[in-house]
């Protein structure tokens, strides 16, 4: 298939498909047995590390009939050449080693040349690219500066964002300093993806519905705005993704973006009135009706399509990422449901 052809990338650019695309938000994973299998060899890191192994895992959720590949890959890997290591604990999630607490931690992080503190992600990429011949497209992906800086601070997951919000409200110099480093490291990475290879890509600012609009001007909106406005201009499609951010759509879509993520929070049909039928949006199903009896699914399954009413520009996906124990089946399922029922005449 031609680059034109693919309906994944048709939709990105608002234009005519023959049934909508689907994909699903972290599609390679712990749902999945083979990946389990891979886990019980190799770390999560060495998973991301290795080329040969992140092409292998990037491959396996594609026997689902999905759209896309998504590189599998993290979006806290840029954070150890900024000079911030970091494990994935079991049953943890994320530890930084050293959580940024003083003007100087913020002072010694280091802007990364991906070439050479994250040579392996190009590497998989191209390594990736051999595999699929055509297949389907390949993401790229990134966090977001503030979703990046929650992790550097809190020094893992967090539910109130304290240590994040009294940095950025206390220290807004020493805020904006650490969103600049983020956010040019973000910027050099993302652009070496595309140089590498990737087809389109996706900006995760996962937790960013912490903040109120007014927060999000103030704090956020300048430093996503320059990674994406820049990124834009490689000619490749750019997802921005959020989750619990309902207030905060029309101001993302000023920062940039040729397609918004919408979480189930806001209706999709809404949330693309916020947006602007002009770009393109992705979503929105809950990761979690994935657990539900096949009926229940069909039925949220088809209340996205019908909010999307076949309008060029809809990329189906879930609202956030898919979940550990959701069943492969359902997942299949779904993926042939949307294409059916969402085939132009
Ligand atoms: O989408 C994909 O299939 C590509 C791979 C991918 C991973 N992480 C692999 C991974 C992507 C796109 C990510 C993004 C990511 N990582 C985000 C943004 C997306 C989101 O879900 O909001 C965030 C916040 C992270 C940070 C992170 N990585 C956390 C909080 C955790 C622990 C929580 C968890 O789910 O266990 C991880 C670990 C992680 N990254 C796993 C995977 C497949 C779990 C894997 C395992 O233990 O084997």
């Amino acid at each position: 298939m031609t680059e034109t052809d693919f309906r994944f990338l048709r939709a990105c650019r608002s234009q005519p498909v023959d049934c909508t695309p689907v994909w699903f938000m972290r599609q390679a994973g712990r749902y999945m047995p083979e990946y389990r299998k891979l886990r019980e060899k190799y770390s999560l890191l060495d998973l991301c590390k290795r080329p040969e192994l992140s092409t292998e895992v990037t491959l396996q959720p594609l026997q689902l009939g999905i759209d896309a590949a998504i590189l599998f890959a993290d979006i806290l890997l840029p954070l150890e050449p900024m000079g911030a290591p970091f494990e994935f604990a079991k049953g943890e999630g994320p530890v930084i080693h050293s959580p940024i607490a003083s003007r100087a931690q913020i002072d010694a992080l280091r802007i990364v040349d991906p070439h050479e503190g994250l040579g392996y992600i190009m590497e998989s990429i191209k390594s990736i690219q051999r595999a699929l011949c055509g297949k389907v497209p390949l993401i790229g992906f990134a966090g977001a500066p503030f979703t990046l800086a929650s992790y550097l601070v809190e020094g893992g997951k967090s539910a109130h964002f304290v240590k994040t919000k009294k940095l950025m409200y206390g220290d807004p110099e020493s805020w904006h300093l650490l969103m600049k480093k983020l956010s040019e490291t973000v910027r050099l990475y993302l652009r070496a993806q595309i140089e590498a290879g990737a087809d389109v890509v996706q900006l995760f600012d996962s937790w960013i519905g912490q903040l109120s609009g007014e927060d999000y001007a103030e704090y956020v909106q300048p430093h996503v705005s320059y990674i994406l406005q820049d990124i834009m201009t490689m000619g490749k499609p750019v997802i921005h993704f959020g989750t619990g951010t309902q207030a905060l759509l029309r101001q993302q879509r000023a920062a940039g973006g040729t397609v918004l993520g919408i979480d189930w929070r806001t209706p999709l049909a809404e949330g693309w009135e916020r947006v602007g039928h002009d770009r393109a949006v992705q979503g929105n199903l809950d990761p979690t009706v994935l657990f539900a009896p096949w009926p229940v699914v069909e039925k949220h399954v088809l209340s996205v399509l019908e909010a999307a009413a076949n309008r060029p520009g809809h990329i189906f996906n879930l609202g956030h990422g898919i979940l550990p124990e959701t069943p492969v089946d359902t997942v299949k399922r779904v993926v042939d449901l949307v294409h059916e029922r969402s085939a132009r005449a």
